[in-house]
């Protein structure tokens, strides 16, 4: 990385990231530095070595993931780190096979955890009826992403790549098995964390144009936004050739995934998962 400090290293460094994310034409950004730059620089790494991890990575993981704001300091959320490799491989098996979960040293299963809460209230002879509603479930999966994402940006900056793991849903109670979690405990994601392997890279992926996401005062996406999807689809298709993948429109993708349940993967249950788990949902 080009030292930010000086003002044309900045400026270089925020064209060349905002290019990548958005193609060219957007105007120069008055404020840039490190922390934007490594956040631009994101992308999901589906291709690791084997090798282990440095001492002290989960720990420094951990802490970020636990200095992300969490809604009224409830901490709702746990995470297991899932090292074994005969583990790792079954949850492999129960998230769509992914191969990578099985290459990389590390897998994190980041959970909703209301147990914890239950069993504080309990223990000082209190009901604890708020858990059993919706919101409370919604407060652990956005607490848990919260803290997640802020462990992304930590294995980011120390070099090491990172991909999320949505399947671990299409198999929620068997996933919790092989967790041994209580109920009230559910995985919500995983994150796969390892050393890139530099012979298969990945890139910045590009992101819709702001103004099909970024809107003043009032919602604002309609059908002058279609335009904006169809230069997405343009440039979506210029990063699959540059990465040797299929050439398909984003937005017959995105279609793909939301067209019926088959597109669910097995997660069209997953609202009956998690009452056999224990969350009320009321
Ligand atoms: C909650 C969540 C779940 C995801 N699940 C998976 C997954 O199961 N497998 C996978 O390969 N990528 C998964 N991803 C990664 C996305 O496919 C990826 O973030 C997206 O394509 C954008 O690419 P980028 O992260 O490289 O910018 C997931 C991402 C998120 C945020």
């Amino acid at each position: 990385m080009n030292d930010l400090s000086f003002p044309t290293a900045r400026s270089v460094a925020a064209a060349s990231r905002l290019t990548a994310r958005y193609g060219a034409g957007l105007p120069a950004p008055a404020a840039w530095n490190e922390t934007l730059n490594l956040l631009l620089s994101h992308r999901s790494v589906r291709a690791y070595l084997p090798d282990a991890l440095p001492e002290g990575t989960l720990e420094a993981l951990v802490a970020a993931a636990q200095s992300a704001a969490s809604s009224s300091n409830l901490q709702a959320w746990s995470v297991i780190a899932v090292e074994d490799p005969a583990r790792k491989a079954r949850l492999a098996a129960l998230a769509g096979n992914q191969k990578h979960i099985v290459e990389a040293p590390l897998l994190l299963v980041w959970l909703v955890d209301l147990n914890r809460l239950g069993a504080i209230a309990t223990a000082q002879q209190q009901p604890a009826e708020a858990l059993d509603y919706f919101d409370s479930f919604l407060l652990g999966a956005v607490d848990a992403a919260l803290a997640a994402q802020n462990a992304v940006v930590a294995l980011e900056s120390l070099g090491l790549g990172g991909v999320y793991i949505g399947a671990l849903r299409n198999k929620p109670l068997e996933v919790a098995a092989e967790l041994g979690l209580p109920p009230n405990v559910v995985a919500v994601f995983g994150l796969v964390v390892g050393h890139t392997d530099p012979a298969r890279p990945a890139d910045v992926k590009p992101r819709l144009p702001q103004q099909a996401v970024l809107f003043r005062e009032q919602y604002g996406f309609g059908a002058a936004g279609l335009h904006d999807v169809e230069a997405y689809n343009e440039r979506f298709r210029v990063f699959q050739r540059e990465q040797g993948l299929p050439e398909q429109d984003w937005s017959a993708q995105a279609g793909n995934r939301v067209r019926n349940v088959e597109s669910l993967n097995g997660r069209h249950v997953l609202r009956d998962a998690l009452h056999q788990r224990g969350f009320g949902l009321k």
